[in-house]
């Protein structure tokens, strides 16, 4: 055997267990207390917690936006994955208008293939049906492991947003594929109009970033997408719900037995948008904006009541001397924020505190984005999956910092937080690549995961 990790407590979406776990050729090979066999490299979990590797289902790297690239490309967004225990990435890469998808899926392999530290897939981010050239397109993108595609219902002005009547169809057609679509659900000409009033009347802070965007400016668009997908019947997954109106739209709808999936994000879970009030207000523009505090207290309700599918992050960083383009104007001000390294760290800290279980945590960073996105191989430790595996420290505590961060970015919304336990070790397909704070992978170690279509649920 390559790896045997012993008397750690195993932590599932549904269970937990003491148990060693043996790991052979990337995989897990026997799980079972007291194996009697020998490893070139034996783990003592004693008093810790094994837990599958993360799964953050969004993320944008090397990602052009508001007039600039995210802060981290692929090698420093995954390497920074590998050291918060996220052991597979989702990115999003962003079709040009009038432009293929499968040259763009092909471009952003190659440059995987060299720089990702985690195990990578991508959900393709649809803005043009260029004709129809698009839905024919999809088929190939799906033969090639592309099972989940991405609109956006807002950036409009930046060229982005898709109509309804591209939506249905894309909505129809991924249905037709075994495929599914995520969405990003915001009225545009509703933050377009507001966003004019307040910059005619002077008010430029960060704080009218928020209220050009409010609460039911996301539900709008939120109820529309669910509509949608629930009278065409198509799977739809929602990214980043940040709002409670929505929310409830989105909890109905499953109720009345529509397949709709619900992300949320660390960060609506933590802040409100009083953060925009505050002097450094614009790191934490993001969008969706963060919303009151009776939208986050209704996260994480529907979180621990099982509406909430999966948290993922929406990493998309800027250094802050771009953040600073809209110190006076809040509309340059580039959209996005840090997370992929705070997901799990996060979320077993709301564990080890009360908050959620254990169970729940890896339920929604693991096994339910392996499940809904069809990674066979990943989300849980059981016999014949891949050994991405994270050990776990509940009684270290930690305070987040950009000065141990593994990112390229200057600044993290996250700073200073303080958490009560932290992952220690993270293996990637049996391959240690984090040990208590450092990055000891090798960069191009992390593999394409291609997905299957239709295997959901
Ligand atoms: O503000 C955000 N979320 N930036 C990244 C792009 C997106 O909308 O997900
Ligand atoms: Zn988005
Ligand atoms: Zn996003």
């Amino acid at each position: 055997m390559e790896l045997l990790i012993r008397n750690g407590t195993i932590i599932t979406a549904k269970e937990r267990f003491m148990a060693d776990i043996a790991v052979n050729e990337g995989k897990i090979a026997l799980l079972g207390r007291d194996l009697q066999i020998e490893a070139n490299r034996t783990v003592d979990a004693a008093g810790k917690l094994v837990l599958p590797g993360a799964i953050d289902a969004h993320t944008h790297l090397a990602m052009p936006f508001g007039g600039t690239v995210s802060a981290d490309g692929y090698q420093s967004g995954t390497r920074a994955a590998a050291c918060g225990g996220v052991t597979t990435v989702f990115d999003y890469p962003i079709q040009r208008r009038g432009g293929t998808i499968l040259e763009l899926i092909a471009s952003k392999k190659a440059i995987c293939e060299q720089e990702a530290c985690v195990d990578y897939a991508f959900h393709c981010c649809i803005t043009d049906l260029n004709d129809g050239a698009i839905l024919s397109e999809m088929a190939q993108a799906v033969a090639e492991g592309i099972t989940s595609f991405k609109c956006f219902l807002v950036y409009k002005k930046e060229g982005m947003m898709v109509d309804d009547a591209t939506l249905t169809l894309l909505l129809l057609r991924a249905k037709e594929l075994g495929a599914i679509i995520n969405v990003h659900a915001e009225n545009p000409d509703l933050i377009d109009l507001n966003t004019r009033r307040f910059l005619a009347e002077g008010k430029t802070s960060a704080w009218y970033h928020y209220l050009s965007r409010p609460e039911f400016v996301e539900a709008e668009a939120d109820k529309r997408a669910v509509h949608w997908a629930t009278h065409l019947n198509a799977p739809l997954y929602l990214v980043h719900m940040a709002d409670k109106e929505g929310l409830e739209a989105c909890v109905h709808a499953k109720e009345s037995g529509a397949e709709v999936y619900v992300e949320t994000c660390p960060q609506y879970l933590e802040y409100t948008c009083d953060v925009y009030k505050r002097p450094d207000g614009r790191n934490f523009v993001c969008s969706p904006p963060m919303k009151g505090e009776e939208s986050r207290l209704a996260l994480w309700h529907a979180l621990n009541t099982g509406f909430i599918d999966t948290v993922a992050t929406d990493h998309c960083p800027f250094q802050s001397y771009e953040k600073d383009w809209g110190r006076d104007d809040f509309t340059k001000i580039p959209n996005g924020c840090a997370g992929v390294e705070n997901l799990y760290p996060y979320m077993l800290d709301a564990a080890n505190t009360g908050k959620i279980t254990f169970e729940k945590a890896v339920e929604v960073c693991a096994t339910n984005p392996a499940r809904i996105f069809g990674c066979r191989e990943k989300g849980s430790l059981a016999v014949g999956k891949d050994a991405d595996i994270v050990i776990y420290d509940p009684n270290k505590d930690f305070t987040i910092s950009v000065e141990n961060m593994h990112s390229n970015y200057d600044h993290t919304i996250w700073e200073g937080k303080r958490l009560h336990g932290y992952p220690v070790q993270t293996y990637l397909r049996g391959q240690l690549v984090y040990n208590n704070g450092a990055y000891v992978g090798a960069p191009g170690q992390g593999r394409f995961v291609k997905r299957v279509p239709g295997e959901r649920n």
